[in-house]
């Protein structure tokens, strides 16, 4: 990018990589959340809890890029702290299968949305970008596990999954922001 093009007001690489760790950590903040609530209703489930699990690596990933940065965390972090359990939980209320629609409408998004980072990082920063690329590969992982477990069966299925991907899409046009 020239000083020019800059100019015209694209965000610097400081600010571009500010906001990305700041919507990534918020991201798997609020995928913790999620499972925290979903489990909070399914309490047994296995795959849930592997889910979870996973999330939780992938938060402590984002915590400690985001300290190493010195880069200031969403300041939404209180509402997707009640907004992910509260759709974590109401999702499972639903049953299993709505439980499942709800990672495939999330992850679709957070996959897409992580493809687009590994694109702007190109070589600029290869440790990040392998991060990305991991977990992107993880989300996908995600979502395969809630299709095969009968995430399109839920009651209500395009209506749910659109809802919720509209939701994740501005959680994180405001997380990128605020
Ligand atoms: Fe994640
Ligand atoms: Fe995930």
């Amino acid at each position: 990018m020239s000083a020019e093009q800059r100019m015209l007001g694209d965000p610097d690489e400081r600010e571009t990589l500010e906001r990305m760790l700041r919507v990534d950590q918020a991201g798997e903040y609020g995928a913790v959340r999620i499972y925290q609530g979903q489990r909070a209703i399914l309490r047994d489930n296995k795959v849930l809890k592997q889910m979870e699990a996973q999330e939780r690596e992938h938060l402590a990933r984002f915590n400690a890029l985001v300290a190493e940065h010195g880069v200031r965390p969403t300041l939404l972090q209180p509402l997707w702290h009640l907004a992910g359990f509260a759709l974590g939980a109401s999702t499972a209320l639903l049953g299993e299968k709505a439980a499942m629609a709800c990672t495939v409408a999330v992850e679709d998004v957070i996959e897409e949305h992580y493809g687009r980072q590994e694109d702007v990082l190109g070589d600029s920063q290869p440790e990040l970008k392998a991060t990305v690329q991991k977990f992107r590969a993880d989300e996908r992982e995600h979502k395969n596990h809630a299709l095969d477990h009968g995430a399109e069966q839920a009651a209500g299925y395009p209506l749910l999954y659109a809802a919720i991907s509209r939701g994740t899409k501005l959680a994180i046009w405001l997380s990128e922001r605020i």
